[in-house]
């Protein structure tokens, strides 16, 4: 299987800038004890195959980017390219893969493992429990 690339510019890769957004709801989710607990009735993002969201700032300790797979399924990961660049992550829609921003387009499966690029190590994939509209992603 081959490996296929998000379309973005030179200028969007050379600067890092990542496709995914931050939530366009932005009351959507909180962080306490360890737990990034997202209002899936809020996320709209994450009710398509391909969407994803980054979380960051406020009180969250660590950049996490969830994803709704092609399953389905929602699965959230440390939402920094292992590359000693450290960019942010998306999701390379029709794939249940995540890729970095940069020019290398360090890409990783949907274990965080490593499938191309010059990034050294897997990213972490943090768990993710669903209870009704609550997404809660534990945070390590
Ligand atoms: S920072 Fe991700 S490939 Fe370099």
């Amino acid at each position: 299987m081959g490996i296929k690339f998000l379309k973005r510019s030179i200028f969007q890769r050379l600067l890092g800038i990542s496709a995914t957004t931050k939530p366009g709801i932005d009351g959507c989710w909180n962080f306490a004890d360890g737990k990034l607990t997202i209002d899936l009735a809020k996320a709209l993002e994450l009710k398509t195959p391909g969407g994803a969201i980054r979380f960051e700032g406020n009180n969250l300790p660590k950049r996490v980017l969830v994803v709704c797979g092609e399953d389905g399924e929602h699965r959230a990961f440390h939402n920094r390219c292992t590359h000693f660049g450290h960019r942010r992550l998306d999701p390379v829609p029709g794939t249940d893969t995540v890729q970095c921003c940069s020019v290398n387009k360090s890409t990783y499966d949907s274990g965080g493992n490593k499938i191309f690029g010059p990034t050294p190590r897997p990213i972490t994939r943090y768990p993710v429990e669903k209870d009704q509209e609550k997404l809660i992603v534990s945070i390590s």
